[in-house]
């Protein structure tokens, strides 16, 4: 499976920050916001990557992912020159996906919870149709809404609706077989001139073959797109990361403990971050991992 993380867009609701920076670039604590949706794929065991983002944004990050390796993973890059949609990405992607089944995630996503890997990894093997994560919330309205039957079948998919059918929000993780690039070439430009990712998943619908997950009480998925709330994520990922002296979504932990780069490697990318508390925490996992008997099976992001 193919990996792509949609990381343009103008972040308007953060200015005026993001004049002068991708929204996903910005500081989700400890780390750059993109590290967390990267983090899913990875869990997701998807190594080959399409990173999108604005020309101007793209060259940085270039500097901060560079081709991958480093982590075990290949990353290749593509320009969205504007935001014509989430559905575009397909477009855009279309090479890069090649003949597989696709995973898309939203550059500025935060999923953080129990058994997600395990979660991800069960459900990858049998991507037929499309695979979409219902997540509770307060305000449904300000979503595509997603209803599923008894055993996970979706039954009706509303956009930002005035009385949802339910109260789960469709977040931004995306799984599709190989279907997802013709759907998206026969798309039309919504009223608002984009390229809906719901109107694909509407199409998946029609066609009886849309899932809907739901991610339920107990897991977080973050948003981060206004001030407050990035900053509420921050201080989220703050608590936990003291409190049980993890870090979430550490991209170089994720890699060793899925087994894309040895614990020398590990602990190289740790020594050349080691100013910083997340690169001795990096070294201390590379250390641990190295003597411990036993490998940790991959419970937290
Ligand atoms: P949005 O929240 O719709 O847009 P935005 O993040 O640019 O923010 P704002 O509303 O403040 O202007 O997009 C959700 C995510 O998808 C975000 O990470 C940006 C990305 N995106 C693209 O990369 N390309 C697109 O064409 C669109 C619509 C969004």
């Amino acid at each position: 499976m193919k990996g792509i993380i949609l990381a343009g867009g103008n972040g308007t609701r953060l200015r005026p920050i993001t004049l002068g920076i991708s929204k996903q670039l910005l500081p989700v604590y400890d780390k750059p916001m993109i590290y967390y949706p990267l983090s899913v794929l990875m869990l997701a065991g998807i190594r080959d990557i399409l990173v999108i983002s604005t020309p101007a944004d793209l060259p940085q990050f270039r500097r901060l992912l560079g081709d991958g390796s480093r982590l075990g993973l290949s990353f290749s890059y593509a320009e969205q020159p504007r935001p014509r949609g989430l559905a575009e990405a397909f477009l855009i992607g279309e090479e890069h996906v090649g003949d597989d089944p696709v995973a898309l995630v939203l550059g500025d996503n935060v999923f953080h919870g129990p058994r997600f890997a395990e979660v991800l990894r069960s459900r990858l093997p049998h991507t037929d149709g499309c695979l979409l994560f219902g997540y509770p919330v307060s305000d449904p309205g300000r979503y595509g809404v997603g209803e599923a039957d008894e055993r996970g079948r979706l039954i009706s998919l509303e956009e930002k609706p005035a009385r949802p059918r339910s109260n789960r929000a469709i977040t931004g993780l995306y799984l599709y077989d190989n279907d997802v690039l013709s759907i998206a070439r026969g798309l039309r430009p919504s009223e608002r001139g984009e390229l809906e990712i719901t109107d694909v998943n509407r199409e998946y619908l029609r066609r009886g073959k849309a899932r809907l997950v739901d991610l339920g009480k107990g897991f977080a998925w973050l948003d981060t797109g206004t001030h407050e709330s990035l900053l509420a994520a921050s201080h989220y990922i703050q608590t936990i990361e003291r409190r049980q002296g993890v870090r979430v979504a550490c991209v170089e932990e994720v890699a060793l403990r899925m087994g894309f780069i040895d614990a020398g490697q590990c602990h190289r990318l740790g020594e050349e971050l080691s100013t910083s508390e997340y690169g001795r925490y990096v070294m201390e996992v590379a250390e641990t991992y190295r003597n411990a008997e036993v490998r940790d099976s991959v419970t937290a992001l």
